[in-house]
């Protein structure tokens, strides 16, 4: 494994942080139980993963807990709380009861990345001005070490909230939307983050559209019929074939972490799964080389506008 600083957080964290939401919940999305989700944890401890980043709304906090029992200490937690949907937004004080469900559920005293979860360009100002000074209160208190916040990619497929929050910088840590369908953040995050020494998490660097190559095909085909991909840029039968039949490209999946894992500002690359062999995959394409620069440039030229798409 390979360690990196997470921004002004001072902490040292494994490039490839296990996600213990997405699709999969550690499996227990897919008809997996607990005791698995907990074996996967643990695997991903063996394999060097240091960053676990999990959520209220996962149901995956208890799994960890158990994985991580006895050795609580050498591991980087994150977790979250949801600042609500649409209008009904969460209380100070219902913020505070999230939080402390989390540090029962994850059988600890404290969480080292406490994020506001999935936050919209909407809600931005209520959780700056209603939220932000209870989580505040609580790092006093000593049960978060640094703030967090993570964007809504689905629907924020440009980034429109972390654009504005970074500029306040009230938070260490941000997790952002960021895969080789949709490298804005290049442009819109990642020069905010370096010039305020915040941390990376990138989620969404697969999801569906980068794991299951039918995925890939409809995604491409909406961006030629909304003129974002040139038409004659690609072959829309098999518009990603330049990836993967290069030689030194061992699947879409493993290309797709490749490109997030080299890409100057992301530290930490989530990779979310169910399945031990996927994550042992996963890992090894987190620590393989950059993909070579002649696939780079040619995703530049199809993809390096693309700001309307999430891959999910
Ligand atoms: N707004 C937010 O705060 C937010 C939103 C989304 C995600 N997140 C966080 O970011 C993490 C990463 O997102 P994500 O979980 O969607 O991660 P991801 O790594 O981009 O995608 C995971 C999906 O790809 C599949 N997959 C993974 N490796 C594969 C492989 N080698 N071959 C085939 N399929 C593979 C998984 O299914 P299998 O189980 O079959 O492997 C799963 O469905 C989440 O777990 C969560 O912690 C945060």
């Amino acid at each position: 494994m390979k360690y990196v600083r997470l921004g002004r957080t001072g902490l040292e964290v494994s490039v490839a942080g296990l996600g213990c939401g997405g699709h999969s919940r550690l499996g227990l999305a897919t008809g997996h139980d607990e005791a698995h989700a907990a074996n996967l944890v643990a695997a991903a401890i063996d394999l060097g993963i240091n960053f676990i980043d999990t959520a209220r709304a996962y149901g995956t906090e208890a799994a960890v807990a158990a994985a991580i029992r006895g050795r609580r200490d050498r591991v980087v937690l994150s977790s979250k709380a949801s600042p609500g949907w649409g209008d009904e937004l969460v209380s100070a004080a219902g913020l505070r009861e999230s939080l402390e469900k989390s540090l029962r559920r994850l059988d600890t005293d404290y969480i080292d990345v406490f994020h506001l979860h999935g936050v919209t360009a909407a809600q931005y100002r209520y959780c700056i001005n209603e939220l932000l000074p209870e989580l505040q209160r609580q790092q006093q208190a000593g049960r978060i070490r640094f703030l967090g916040i993570t964007e809504r990619f689905v629907s924020d497929t440009g980034h429109a909230m972390l654009a504005e929050s970074l500029v306040e910088d009230y938070f260490d840590v941000v997790m952002v939307g960021h895969n080789l369908l949709n490298p804005s953040a290049r442009a819109r995050v990642f020069p905010l983050t370096q010039q305020h020494d915040v941390g990376t998490l990138i989620m969404f660097a697969v999801r569906r559209a980068l794991t299951h190559a039918d995925a890939a095909r409809e995604v491409v085909s909406a961006l030629i019929a909304d003129g974002q991909v040139a038409a004659d840029a690609v072959d829309a039968r098999d518009p990603l074939r330049f990836l993967t039949q290069h030689p030194e490209v061992a699947s879409l999946t493993e290309a797709a972490y490749r490109f997030c894992r080299h890409e100057p500002g992301a530290d930490v690359i989530l990779t979310g799964t169910g399945n031990i062999d996927h994550l042992r995959a996963n890992v090894g394409a987190i620590l393989a080389p950059p993909l070579p620069a002649a696939v780079l440039e040619t995703l530049e030229r199809i993809f390096g506008c693309v700001d309307s798409v999430s891959g999910n």
